[in-house]
């Protein structure tokens, strides 16, 4: 049988229901001041006591339907580079989701030993917004801490993404329900703003341990091996030479296309994910930028950035 942790729901679950509720399309549980899932609040709260990083682990972060999948792919495929050849890749047969844990289904199963199992340097993903990381995984120089890969997008377009990834569950689900959730801050993880300011900030003071991209550069025509290259820089496995030379780095890219990997077989079948898992195919939807203009009216759009610009009058963030 598998090793099984004490279950946070159990652990946690009075804490969890004293919070303030919202019922939505995903219900969600106030906690310090992120609306998170009810059903991950209790894996959260253990993630944030129980974890225990190692040196070298790389958290890959993000708000959902921000190019996580593409971040896990991107991640996966430079760290395990050189471990196989081109065409025996995992990420051929694997889904992304499938080759790196996310740490709230992890904690909220009670598998956390499958944490402890795997080799260094991990890779994990969440989420959780950094305001709410364990203390062992933001510590200052000293005193531990790991790096934090993040990635965020276009307010408008994870809109547009979240809710025909939530149509799947839901088919009776609005544009304009899912808009007002984001308005309102209620939103899975949201407030939106507040998940990007936490990560962008610690990117500013902590430039070594936190990077932050943003799926649209990614799409920048040729411009995702240069965030590639970085991001394996960061992780500290940079690409020598030799590799550039033999463009492993436009190999890792051309590997994590969104056309690539969305015709693979794995991906048009079977679902990820251990809480309401989703088809596959769910994750690889358009894979573009700017798709918000075929969906949302020019006033809700306009609506939805006053609100961000609002937020992040001050801070130097622009979006
Ligand atoms: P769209 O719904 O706009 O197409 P997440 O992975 O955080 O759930 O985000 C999902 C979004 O990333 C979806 O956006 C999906 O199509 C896009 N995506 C998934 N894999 C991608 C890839 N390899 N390259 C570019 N975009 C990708």
């Amino acid at each position: 049988a598998e090793a099984r942790s004490p279950l946070p729901k159990e652990e946690f679950g009075d804490l969890v229901a004293a919070l303030p509720r919202k019922e939505q399309y995903l219900d969600g549980r106030l906690y310090e001041g992120f609306w998170l899932p009810e059903h991950y609040a209790p894996g959260i709260i253990a993630f944030r006591r129980r974890f225990t990083p190692r040196a070298d682990d790389v958290v890959l972060a993000s708000y959902p339907k921000c190019g996580t999948t593409w971040l896990k792919a991107l991640a996966f495929a430079a760290m395990t580079r050189a471990a196989y050849p081109a065409d025996e890749h995992p990420l051929l047969r694997l889904n992304p989701h499938d080759v790196i844990p996310f740490v709230e289904d992890v904690f909220t199963d009670g598998h956390e030993a499958k944490l402890d199992m795997l080799p260094s340097p991990r890779l994990i993903n969440t989420h959780t917004p950094y305001q709410l990381l364990p203390e062992s995984v933001v510590a200052g120089d000293g005193g531990g801490g790991c790096k934090v890969v993040y990635i965020c997008r276009d307010p408008k377009d994870m809109v547009v993404s979240l809710y025909h990834f939530m149509r799947r569950l839901q088919p009776d689900l609005s544009l304009a329900g899912v808009v007002e959730s984001v308005a309102d801050g209620t939103v899975p993880f949201g407030p939106m703003w507040d998940h990007i300011l936490g990560y962008w900030r610690a990117s500013v003071s902590r430039p070594d341990r936190v990077l932050l991209l943003r799926y649209e550069d990614l799409l920048r025509d040729g411009a995702a091996g240069e965030h590639v290259r970085a991001m394996a820089r960061f992780m500290g496995r940079p690409f020598s030479a030799a590799e550039e030379a033999a463009g492993a780095v436009a190999s890792v890219v051309e590997l994590c296309s969104f056309e690539r990997m969305k015709a693979l077989e794995v991906n048009r079948r079977g679902t990820a994910g251990s809480y309401k898992s989703m088809p596959r195919d769910a994750f690889f939807r358009k894979g573009v930028a700017g798709d918000w203009a075929n969906h949302m009216s020019p006033e809700t759009a306009a609506r939805l950035d006053g609100i961000f610009r609002e937020k992040f009058r001050g801070t130097g963030l622009t979006i």
